[in-house]
């Protein structure tokens, strides 16, 4: 009887230490981020909010309880740096954790390098269609901000609910972090996927917004992304030609809310009048923006911190990023308890980034459903003025990503979406569009891409002698080598968009 309950006794100090030591992990985590604080997801925005969420879950127990967060912040840029230091810090040790970066052709490097070293990389960046191929270089990607492709769904849910047939994709591409670029191969993968009409229309340097909106005419729905001065530009031009009941308008801006409605019209020149009727007809889809108690005390505590960093005024407003990389770590902490649960444990890359999929959990500013494709639900926006008089705006319609349902508010008018009888164009009136056979056609700082895909690329080559009028004089050789580089680095991500 002794000797049975001695045994017991022994059984019991031997499963002591290891139950405990299973709640008690140190997690080395890697944040690859910008110094520059030009970037919404600077170090100084998002370091307190990574610091709120570790603080946090040590007080609220279970499922977080346990484990000990060290976090290491690397500058990342947006280039080849954050790859250099991965493989540099990871000579020593390798991290347990990777969070972001958030700059597409950072991550791409960073992801594909820690997928094969099993490591997770959890990002509330990445938003480029090309990462939705998870199963081999991009295996251990989590994103925790809704991507280009799930905002791209609510136009999707737009097309179907007022039967438009066609459209015109008009982005600025700036050939560095091409941000609009990567905005708009979301919608196109979408709406091509269901066969709608679409042409697309690409910004390179000097806009000429006459030019870009003859590419218009004959097209149900206009959707552009591109700085604010540029829609600007592209709104009064149609207004002046009387085009924008022709088309119905949308523009994409979706991580800085102070550019957006409420007088981005206004400029204080002699064409606020104009630019406030030209908007009158121009949607903007956006992120939806949920609000709970808890956010409160989050948003002071980071506003703070931020402070304290030496930020201000409209840069120190909560966004995405500071919120994904909040979540991310949560999400990450459940999935290791659970994997830990499991009899496996921390290095068990393959089997964390599985358990962060497919799961549903209260992140800081709301519901966060991750897909079966470990890639956020999103919910959006469109706003729309609402007061013609003010030239204020509001939400008209919020697209749900988790059921995918459109929801009209109270403010909605069919009309305002509805196609009006289209203002013919004689063709004469637009001598640009015979130049190009291919459809496609070079114009004073556009180049017009009819066909996408690899005849967008195509375009560059071919059509590089009317081109090279247009944009800023170059050499040759330099122009050669923006080829090349822009190739290599569209191949980076495999891009459907544009590489072949
Ligand atoms: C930060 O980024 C901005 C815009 O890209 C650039 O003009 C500026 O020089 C950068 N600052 C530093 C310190 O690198
Ligand atoms: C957490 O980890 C740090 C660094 O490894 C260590 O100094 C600290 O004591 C640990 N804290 C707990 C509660 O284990
Ligand atoms: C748009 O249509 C409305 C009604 O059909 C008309 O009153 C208005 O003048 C039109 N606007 C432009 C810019 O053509
Ligand atoms: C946000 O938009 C405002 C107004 O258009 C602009 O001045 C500001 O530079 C933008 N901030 C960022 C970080 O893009
Ligand atoms: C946020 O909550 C914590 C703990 O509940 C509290 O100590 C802190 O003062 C709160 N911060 C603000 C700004 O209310
Ligand atoms: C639990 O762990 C086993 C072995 O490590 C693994 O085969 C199994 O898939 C895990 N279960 C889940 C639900 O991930
Ligand atoms: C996702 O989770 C649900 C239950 O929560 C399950 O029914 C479904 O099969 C899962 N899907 C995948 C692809 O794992
Ligand atoms: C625009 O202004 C109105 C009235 O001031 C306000 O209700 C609304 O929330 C504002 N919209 C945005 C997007 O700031
Ligand atoms: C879709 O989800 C949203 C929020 O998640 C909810 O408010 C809405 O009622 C849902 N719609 C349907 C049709 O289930």
């Amino acid at each position: 009887m002794s000797y049975l309950l001695s045994c017991c006794l022994y059984v019991w100090l031997i499963l002591l230490p290891v139950r405990t030591s299973a709640l008690n992990e140190e997690i080395e985590v890697l944040v690859f981020l910008p110094k520059n604080n030009s970037y919404l997801f600077s170090i100084s925005r998002v370091t307190p909010a990574i610091e709120y969420a570790t603080q946090t879950m040590k007080l609220n127990g279970l499922p977080y309880s346990g484990l000990n967060f060290t976090v290491h912040y690397e500058n990342s840029d947006c280039g080849n740096e954050a790859l250099f230091s991965l493989v540099e810090r990871s000579c020593m040790k390798k991290p347990d954790l990777i969070l972001g970066p958030v700059c597409e052709y950072a991550a791409a490097q960073v992801v594909r390098m820690a997928s094969h070293w099993n490591i997770p990389v959890i990002s509330a960046g990445a938003l480029a269609t090309g990462f939705n191929q998870k199963e081999k270089e991009y295996s251990h990607l989590t994103r925790v901000a809704p991507t280009y492709l799930k905002m791209a769904e609510t136009f999707s849910a737009l097309f179907h609910d007022f039967s438009w047939k066609s459209a015109v994709l008009i982005y600025d591409d700036d050939k560095e972090e091409r941000n609009c670029y990567f905005t708009l191969e979301g919608v196109h993968s979408v709406l091509d996927a269901e066969d709608y009409h679409i042409h697309v229309v690409v910004i390179y340097s000097k806009v000429d917004a006459d030019e870009i909106i003859k590419e218009t005419y004959d097209y149900d729905v206009v959707i552009m992304c591109a700085g604010a001065d540029i829609i600007r530009d592209i709104m009064l031009a149609a207004y002046r030609r009387r085009l924008t009941n022709n088309s119905i308008f949308f523009n994409i801006e979706l991580f800085n809310s102070s550019s957006y409605g409420n007088g981005s019209w206004k400029r204080g020149d002699k064409y606020d009048a104009d630019a406030k009727h030209a908007y009158a007809a121009l949607n903007v889809v956006t992120l939806l923006r949920t609000v709970k108690p808890q956010f409160e005390n989050f948003s002071m505590e980071v506003k703070k911190s931020m402070q304290k960093a030496g930020i201000s005024g409209d840069g120190a407003n909560i966004n995405m990023f500071m919120e994904g990389f909040h979540d991310a770590l949560q999400l990450y902490a459940m999935a290791l308890h659970d994997v830990i649960k499991n009899g496996s444990n921390k290095k068990d890359g393959v089997q964390i980034t599985q358990r962060m999929w497919n799961r549903t959990f209260e992140g800081i500013a709301g519901q966060v459903s991750i897909d079966a494709n470990g890639d956020r639900n999103g919910d959006f926006s469109v706003m729309t003025m609402t007061d013609l008089q003010a030239g204020t705006y509001e939400a008209v319609f919020n697209y749900y990503g988790n059921n995918g349902t459109l929801q009209k508010m109270p403010v909605f008018n069919r009309d305002r979406f509805t196609l009006q009888v289209r203002h013919r164009i004689p063709k004469s009136e637009d001598p640009d569009k015979s130049s190009g056979g291919l459809g496609v056609s070079a114009v004073t700082g556009i180049i017009v891409g009819g066909l996408l895909g690899t005849a967008l690329l195509m375009a560059f080559y071919f059509f590089r002698k009317n081109y090279r009028i247009t944009i800023e004089r170059r050499t040759q050789r330099e122009e050669c080598d923006i080829g090349k580089h822009r190739q290599l680095r569209e191949d980076s991500i495999r891009s459907n968009f544009s590489a072949a």
